[in-house]
């Protein structure tokens, strides 16, 4: 009988689990300025200074540290909204390196379809096979959203999708705090740029985070929202609906999205 190798079958086990991502043998606390590691990258004067004053410099390191988290923070928002059109934009994402998911993703999702609709859609993070193909909602969930859209007699063509997130996280791990708030505000230029009459979030996570809410989706779902865009003073329609790969896994909530999406198109009826 043909023995399995333990080493693919370790490497399957952990694909099974979500770990898809190989970073470090060790795991690295950032947070943790007073490691060594962090010390020294940062102390560019260890060698020929005593310790206590090696000491002094590690915190001037923790609050260098610091004080970059918080560029990081401005530079995305400088960059984005210097973004004049999508081009831009997926120029500046790509530039942009205050985000470590961009090293474990493969591609930059940036969006599809039209950009001219009146309907944008905005998804939480790329999955695996968006990652690979470089495109939102291509996989299971994306396959969902799809027939979604064609029972409102919509398809991917006729709007435009994009998502929170531009990476995708390993192991489709929820985003963390820290990684919307670094790239929120080329999301939030986005649908400056693309302008829709209408808005939806596709899931919790894209909903709370662009509405600034602490309300979980079945509280925000079901109604319309108003969603403000910087530059523009009267707010536009939004709205939460359940995400698709919620729905894969709650097949009986579908109900009540089916009414979300006759609402959808029905406000977009009335903006002809
Ligand atoms: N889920 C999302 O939120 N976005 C995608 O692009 C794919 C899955």
């Amino acid at each position: 009988m043909k023995q399995n190798n333990p080493i693919i079958e370790l490497l399957k086990w952990y694909i099974d689990s979500g770990i898809d991502v190989a970073l470090e043998n060790r795991p690295v606390n950032r947070l943790d300025l007073s490691t060594q590691s962090l010390s020294t990258k940062f102390d560019t004067t260890k060698s020929n200074k005593p310790p206590s004053q090696r000491k002094v410099q590690t915190t001037i390191s923790s609050e260098n540290i610091l004080m970059s988290q918080d560029d990081t923070l401005k530079n995305a928002q400088i960059n984005s909204a210097q973004a004049n059109t999508l081009d831009d934009l997926r120029l500046a994402m790509e530039n942009f390196n205050g985000c470590p998911l961009r090293e474990t993703a493969k591609n930059l999702v940036f969006g599809s379809g039209n950009p001219n609709s009146k309907l944008m859609l905005v998804g939480e993070a790329p999955g695996a096979e968006e990652d690979r193909q470089g495109v939102p909602f291509v996989g299971k969930a994306g396959q969902l959203l799809d027939k979604m859209l064609a029972s409102i007699n919509m398809s991917r063509e006729d709007v435009y999708i994009t998502n929170l997130l531009p990476w995708r996280p390993p192991g489709n791990r929820t985003p963390t705090a820290a990684e919307i708030d670094a790239l929120i505000p080329f999301a939030e230029r986005h649908v400056e740029l693309i302008a829709p009459k209408v808005l939806v979030f596709v899931g919790g996570t894209a909903a709370k985070a662009f509405l600034k809410s602490d309300q979980g989706i079945m509280k925000l779902r079901g109604k319309w929202l108003d969603y403000s865009m910087g530059y523009k003073k009267r707010p536009i329609h939004a709205r939460a609906i359940l995400h698709p790969a919620y729905l894969l896994r709650q097949p009986a909530q579908k109900r009540e999205t089916w009414c979300d999406l006759i609402e959808i198109r029905t406000k977009l009826t009335q903006h002809k």
